[in-house]
C-alpha cells in the first residue's frame, strides 16, 4: 500500500470525449499542447509533478528570502553535501541550467561527448555549444526480452572506440538511464567509465537526477550494495564523478529545483562565474528561499527505503498489467516509468509515420491518458519507438493506474483503428515539445463508441 495518506486533494479533470477530441485537434496532435485541464491521468512527466510532503509544505514557511547568505541556503548546502558526498554546491532553478553551465565551463565548438545515453535537454546543451553528442548505450538496452538487470550501462568498447577517436572532453553518465527506459546502471560499470575517464583525462560528470532509485534497483542485483543503505549506496556512485548534476524536480523530490556539486575547486569556481551570469547569486542561484528548504527536506525523504520501493512497485504493477496483455513493454520495468514499445504493438505503422505518436493519441482519446512519445519525433536517429508512462511521484494511486491499464486494454482491441501521424511543423532543437501533427489516413472520431467516460 501507500506510504502515505492524503491531507490534501486537487480534483481530476474529467473531460468527455468530445471535449478530448476538440483538445487535441486544437494541441495539433501533440499532447505537449495539451491544456492539462483536459487531461484525466497525467503521465507525461515525473518532473516536478510530484506531491510535496507536510514536512516540506512546512519547510517553506521557513524560507529565508534574503539576497546574499540567507539560512535556507545553509540548510539546502548541507543536505546536498550530505546527500552526494561533495563539498561545492551550486544551486540551479532546473536540471537543464546546470546542463548550460556544464557546457559553457568545460566545452568548446568541436569537442564532444560520450554518454551511456544523453537526456534530451543535455544533448541540445551540448548540441547548442556547438559539440558533438555520441551516445554508447548498453546492446542489451535495445533486447525487450533480455532480462539484464543493468541495462542502462555505457557500452564499454562503444565509449573506448569514441574516446580513442579523439576530442572527448566529457563524459555523462545518466543514472538511471532515462532514454534508455528509466534503467539502472551499475556501480561496477561507472566504476570502469571512470577509468576510461581518466585514461583519457576527460571529467566524469554524472546526471544525477533519478539517483535514488537506481541505487534502489540496482541494490537487488549487487551483492557490493547490499550492505549500505540508499543513502551510503547513493554516496557509493556519487563519489566516482567529478561533477553531479541533478535535476531535483525527479529524486529532489520538489516542483522545481537543481545543483552542480563538485569536490573540485577550479570547476566550483568556473560555474559560479556562469551561475552570476546565468541564474543568479550562488546563495540562490535562480531559486527562492522556500525552493531550497523542500528541496533540502525532499532529499532526506527520497532515500527512505518504504517511500522507494512503493514507487518502484508502482512502476512494476503498471508495467506488468500491460504486460499480461499481450503489450510488449520494457523489461524489467525501470525506475520511473513504463515504457511500450509502439513499433512492435502498431505493427501496421510504419516507423516513417511516427507509431509512438499515434498511441500517445489513441490513449488521450480513449482514457484522458497523457503519455509521451520516447521515439523519432524526439530524436531521428533513435533506435526505437517507445511511448513512455511516467509516474508522478506520491500522486497517483492503484486505481488511477487501473484505468490506465484498462485504457490499453480498450486501445489493444482496437488497435488497428489508429494509424500513423504527419509531421506538418517541426523545430529545429528539442522538436518534439513543439511540433505540429496531424493523422494519416485515419479519422480519430472512429474511437468515440470505445472511448472511456468517468461515471459510467
Ligand atoms: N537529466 C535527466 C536524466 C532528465 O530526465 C531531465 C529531465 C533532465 C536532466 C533535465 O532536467 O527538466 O529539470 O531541466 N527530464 C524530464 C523528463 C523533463 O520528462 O524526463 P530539467
Amino acid at each position: 500500500m501507500e506510504p502515505y495518506r492524503i491531507k490534501v486533494v486537487q480534483a481530476l479533470p474529467t473531460p468527455p470525449f468530445g471535449e478530448r477530441l476538440e483538445a487535441i485537434r486544437r494541441a495539433h496532435f501533440n499532447v505537449f499542447f495539451l491544456p492539462a485541464s483536459r487531461v484525466m491521468v497525467d503521465l507525461l512527466t515525473d518532473s516536478g509533478t510530484g506531491a510535496m510532503s507536510d514536512r516540506q509544505w512546512s519547510a517553506l514557511m521557513r524560507g529565508d528570502e534574503s539576497y546574499a547568505g540567507a539560512e535556507s541556503f545553509f540548510r539546502f548546502e548541507a543536505a546536498v553535501q550530505k546527500f552526494t558526498g561533495k563539498r561545492h554546491v551550486i544551486p540551479v532553478h532546473q536540471g537543464r541550467a546546470a546542463e548550460k553551465i556544464l557546457a559553457f565551463t568545460l566545452l568548446k565548438p568541436g569537442d564532444r561527448v560520450v554518454s551511456n545515453t544523453l537526456f534530451d535537454t543535455t544533448r541540445a546543451n551540448v548540441v547548442f555549444r556547438g559539440a558533438e553528442a555520441v551516445d554508447c548505450p548498453h546492446p542489451e538496452s535495445r533486447n525487450l526480452a533480455s532480462t539484464y538487470p543493468f541495462k542502462g550501462d555505457a557500452d564499454l568498447d562503444a565509449m573506448e572506440r569514441a574516446f580513442r577517436e579523439g576530442k572527448v572532453r566529457m563524459v555523462v553518465m545518466t543514472l538511471t538511464n532515462n532514454t534508455a527506459g528509466g534503467q539502472p546502471v551499475s556501480l561496477q560499470n561507472l566504476r570502469a567509465v571512470r577509468e576510461l575517464a581518466d585514461r583519457y583525462g576527460a571529467p566524469l560528470v554524472v546526471d544525477a537526477a533519478r539517483i535514488a532509485e537506481n541505487v534502489f534497483l540496482a541494490r537487488r542485483h549487487d551483492p557490493e550494495l547490499q550492505d549500505l543503505s540508499i543513502a551510503e549506496g547513493i554516496r557509493a556512485y556519487l563519489a566516482l564523478a567529478d561533477v553531479v548534476t541533478m535535476s531535483a524536480k525527479k529524486d529532489g523530490l520538489v516542483n522545481i529545483g537543481g545543483f552542480l556539486a563538485t569536490d573540485r575547486e577550479d570547476l566550483a569556481e568556473a560555474f559560479q562565474n556562469f551561475l552570476v551570469v546565468f541564474e543568479g547569486f550562488p546563495t540562490y542561484g535562480g531559486l527562492a528561499g522556500r525552493d531550497l528548504e523542500a528541496l533540502a527536506v525532499g532529499l532526506e525523504e527520497v532515500v527512505d527505503e518504504r517511500y522507494l520501493a512503493h514507487r518502484v512497485e508502482q512502476v512494476a504493477w503498471l508495467a506488468g498489467a500491460l504486460r499480461e496483455m499481450g503489450i510488449p513493454v520494457l523489461w524489467p520495468p525501470g525506475g520511473h516509468a513504463v515504457f511500450v514499445e509502439a513499433a512492435t504493438w502498431m505493427a501496421h505503422i510504419p516507423r516513417e509515420v511516427f507509431p509512438g505518436v499515434a498511441v500517445t493519441v489513441g490513449l488521450y482519446l480513449v482514457g484522458g491518458v497523457r503519455a509521451v512519445e520516447v521515439g523519432r519525433l524526439m530524436f531521428e536517429d533513435l533506435p526505437y519507438e517507445w511511448v513512455r508512462l511516467a509516474i508522478p511521484r506520491r500522486t497517483y494511486t492503484r486505481s488511477h493506474l487501473a484505468w490506465v491499464a484498462r485504457t490499453f486494454e480498450v486501445l489493444h482491441t482496437a488497435r488497428e483503428r489508429i494509424r500513423g501521424m504527419e509531421l506538418v511543423h517541426a523545430p529545429r532543437l528539442l522538436r518534439h515539445f513543439r511540433a505540429h501533427l496531424a493523422p494519416r489516413d485515419w479519422n480519430p472520431e472512429a474511437l468515440a463508441d470505445i472511448a472511456l467516460e468517468v461515471g459510467e
